[in-house]
């Protein structure tokens, strides 16, 4: 697939996504959210890829689902479409995915944020639900996953407002991770993402399944997940170069088998 409004590179394991429709502050058409998702899955696929970096811009990140694409279409016409059927391929990437956000993060720009596994935001990101200001609601996930993080009485507040909050206060919210000036927000990104590339990558992988596993099962099923998995990688060549490696004091090498 030739790409139009995202570019794709790589450099150390960490592959790039950067949307790239940035005379609309990157708003997410069908075809753009089809070419991310296209490119999101060959990235996993690709053993010299260990980690996924999605970022926009400096003014923004997305701001939200375009709108032009929306105003003249009908309930039955979307619904038709399924056009977040989509999105739910996202959360089957079982690689990290570590946003680097800036600026604009609003509407479907926050959902496909919290999407990522990690966020980096710049101090100058503004991030929201501003779809009640539009006379709908957010439908990629926008009631569900906030309000999983930031709780239910913030996600009402953000979304029966549609007002956006700062960087500062997402981090407050668990929202985001961390929060540098706008000039540092992709190279800290980028510094994470090669971190966590030098990592055994199947452990990487299962530990993140792990962790969404925590919201979705009950205590003593997750603790049974989780048990599995462990014992999963005890089966991997990945641990016995990791326990050598730390028994003979030198770096492991891991090969993600
Ligand atoms: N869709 C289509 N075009 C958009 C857009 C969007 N979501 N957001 C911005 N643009 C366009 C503007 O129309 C404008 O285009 P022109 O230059 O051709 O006029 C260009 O981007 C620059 O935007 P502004 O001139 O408005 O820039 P600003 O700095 O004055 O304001 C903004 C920035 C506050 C983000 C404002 O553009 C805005 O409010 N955008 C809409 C945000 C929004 O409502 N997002 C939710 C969309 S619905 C959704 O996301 C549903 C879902 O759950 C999936």
């Amino acid at each position: 697939m030739a790409y139009e409004y995202i570019s794709v590179a790589s450099e150390d394991g960490v592959g790039i996504i950067t949307l790239n429709r940035p005379k609309i502050l990157n708003a997410l058409n069908l075809q753009l959210i089809d070419e991310l998702v296209d490119q999101l899955e060959q990235m996993d696929r690709d053993p010299d890829i260990r980690v996924i970096i999605l970022t926009g811009n400096a003014r923004a990140f997305a701001a939200g689902a375009d709108i032009n694409e929306m105003v003249e279409a009908s309930a039955i016409d979307i619904m038709k479409r399924n056009q977040f059927a989509v999105w739910d391929r996202i959360s089957l990437i079982s690689k990290p995915i570590i946003g680097a956000v800036s600026g604009f993060v609003l509407g479907g720009g926050c959902e496909l944020m919290m999407n990522c596994d990690i966020v980096i935001a710049s101090e100058t990101a503004v991030i929201g639900q501003p779809e009640i200001k539009l006379g709908v609601m957010p439908g990629a996930g926008g009631t569900q996953r906030l309000t999983r993080v930031v709780g239910e009485r913030k996600a009402l507040e953000m979304l029966l407002t549609g007002e956006p909050i700062s960087a500062k206060e997402a981090l407050k919210y668990g929202l985001v991770n961390r929060v540098v000036p706008v000039e540092a927000y992709y190279q800290e990104a980028l510094k994470l993402a090669k971190q966590i590339a030098q990592q055994p990558p199947l452990a990487v992988q299962v530990i993140k399944k792990s962790v969404y596993k925590a919201g979705d099962l009950a205590l003593q099923e997750g603790m049974d997940y989780e048990r599995n998995s462990f014992y999963l990688l005890l089966a991997s060549e990945d641990r016995k170069e990791g326990m050598q490696a730390f028994l003979e004091k030198r770096k492991p090498r891991f090969m993600g088998h």
